[in-house]
Order: C-alpha cells, then structure tokens, then sequence
C-alpha cells in the first residue's frame, strides 16, 4: 500500500506557527510579493532577511504536535512505501522522526547563494545578513534563505510526480489548497488511481476532489487517521484503492 501525504501549515499550526492566509491576504503583516518573490528580494534584501530571520528564530520555542509524530509512525510502519511532502519551512516533521521526507518549498535552516546556488545549513544561533559570505563562491550580498517563493520551481518535483502516479491513497493535511502545484496533487493521485482524503479544519478550496473528509484539528484528526489506517493489529487497513475495486 503506497502513501504519499503533503501536509501545509495547518498542521504546525497547534504548535504555534501562525498559517500564511490571514482575512488581508497578509504574512505577519507584509504583502506576499515584499517578502515572498525575488524582486522583492532584490528591492529590499534587508527586510526579507528579517522576516525569515524571525522565522527562524522562532523554531526554537516550538515543538512538533501530535499530527507530526503520528506521521513519523506512520513511515515507521509503511517504510518507503510513505512519501511526505511538506510544503512548510518549519523543521518540525523531522523534529518528530520523520525521514522520507520532501521539503518542496525548502527550508528556513538552510541558506542558498544567489551567485552560484549552493545551499548550506544556517547557523541557527546567527541571523542571515548582506554581510553573509558565501562558504562555496566567497561573494557577499547574495545570501538567500532557501525557501521558493513565488514564481520559483518548488523542489522535488520529478520525485513527487513518481509517487502521486503510484499512490494507493493520498492524504492532504491542513493545507488551503490555493498554491500551486501542491494544490493540484490530490486530482494528480486521483486520475492514477489514489483514494484522496483532505484533513483539515474546515472545507478547502479543494474539496470535491477528495474521496473522503476529516475536519477539525490536525493534532487529533491525523492520529486517528493513522490509528485507522494501521489498526489494532498493527495490519494495514487503508480501505481499497480505486485501482483494485475497479479491477
Ligand atoms: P495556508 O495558510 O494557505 O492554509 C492553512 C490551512 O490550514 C487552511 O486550510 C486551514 O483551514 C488549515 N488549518 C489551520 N489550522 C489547522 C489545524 N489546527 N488543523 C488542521 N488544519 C488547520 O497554508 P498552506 O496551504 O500551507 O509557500 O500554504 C501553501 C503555501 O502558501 C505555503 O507553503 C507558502 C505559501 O505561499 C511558500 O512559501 C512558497
Ligand atoms: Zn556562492
């Protein structure tokens, strides 16, 4: 039984890391395209590395949530049979054991150099800053947190595409479902076969293209998702695929 699950920030969200959509439109207080595109970036290097900076901190004062670790048993049990996508910058899956796991919109512990892409960790003691130096090249002014931002390649993307086209069952978890491509993997897993569940608190813009439905929060719906999947006897009960009811 292949899994692929792609979780957005509605399951960091108990944790404490506020989502991205707020009633604006607004991250924190800052328009998408000041903090979130190259250009934006390039106008103002100073105030986007701030806010990642802030970012970054925060992952010092929180911890993973019972959705998280409930996910890293998941893949204790089903192995390489589980892909984990994240769109989230947070650490957190890891944090929680998980280890097949893909960070398609990159990582607020890694930095990359605008001159010549190599990515390193971040020291997660000291800022990211236009003095920064990069280890590989030696120029400055380029340091960049690795996250994509809007109009960027998400990573990953050829190895998500493998697992969503021989997925058995794909699970979305708090993710609204408005940013592309992630927002077209449920349909993907589906045309190939996959029965979709969407978890989340409320209805997604997404929601017709999900078999099932598990509303309210991801720290007590996603663990008793999984306790349903693997079930008592530690068996797997993923009810059965499109691809075998229909064959
Ligand atoms: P959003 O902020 O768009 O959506 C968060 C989703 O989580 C919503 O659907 C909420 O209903 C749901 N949610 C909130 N609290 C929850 C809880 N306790 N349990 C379950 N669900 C909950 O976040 P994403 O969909 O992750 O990209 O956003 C996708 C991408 O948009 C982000 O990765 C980011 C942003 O642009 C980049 O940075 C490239
Ligand atoms: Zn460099």
């Amino acid at each position: 039984m292949k899994v692929v699950v792609l979780t957005g920030a509605g399951i960091s969200a108990e944790s404490g890391i506020r989502t991205f959509r707020d009633a604006n439109g607004l991250w924190e207080g800052h328009a998408v395209d000041q903090v979130a595109t190259r250009a934006g970036f390039g106008r103002n290097p100073g105030l986007v590395n701030r806010f990642y900076n802030q970012r970054r901190r925060q992952l010092r004062e929180v911890e993973p949530n019972a959705a998280h670790f409930a996910l890293a048993q998941l893949e204790q049990r089903l192995g390489d049979d589980l892909l984990l996508v994240t769109q989230n910058v947070d650490d957190l899956h890891e944090r929680a054991g998980s280890k097949r796991l893909v960070h398609m919109h990159g990582e607020l512990l890694k930095k990359r150099c605008i001159w010549c892409e190599e990515v390193t960790l971040c020291n997660p003691e000291a800022d990211l800053g236009p003095g920064d130096v990069c280890e590989k090249c030696g120029r400055e002014m380029g340091m960049r947190p690795d996250v994509v931002w809007f109009g960027e390649i998400p990573y990953e993307l050829d190895r998500i595409q493998a697992a969503l086209e021989t997925a058995d069952l794909f699970a979305a978890v708090g993710t609204s479902g408005l940013v592309e491509p992630a927002s077209r993997f449920a349909s993907k897993a589906r045309v190939f076969g996959a029965r979709t569940v969407e978890i989340n608190l409320s209805e997604s813009a997404r929601a017709a293209e999900f078999d099932e439905h598990l509303y309210g929060p991801a720290s007590e719906t996603v663990p008793e998702w999984v306790r349903r999947l693997v079930g008592d006897g530690g068996e797997l009960k993923v009810e059965t695929a499109y691809r075998f009811a229909m064959s």
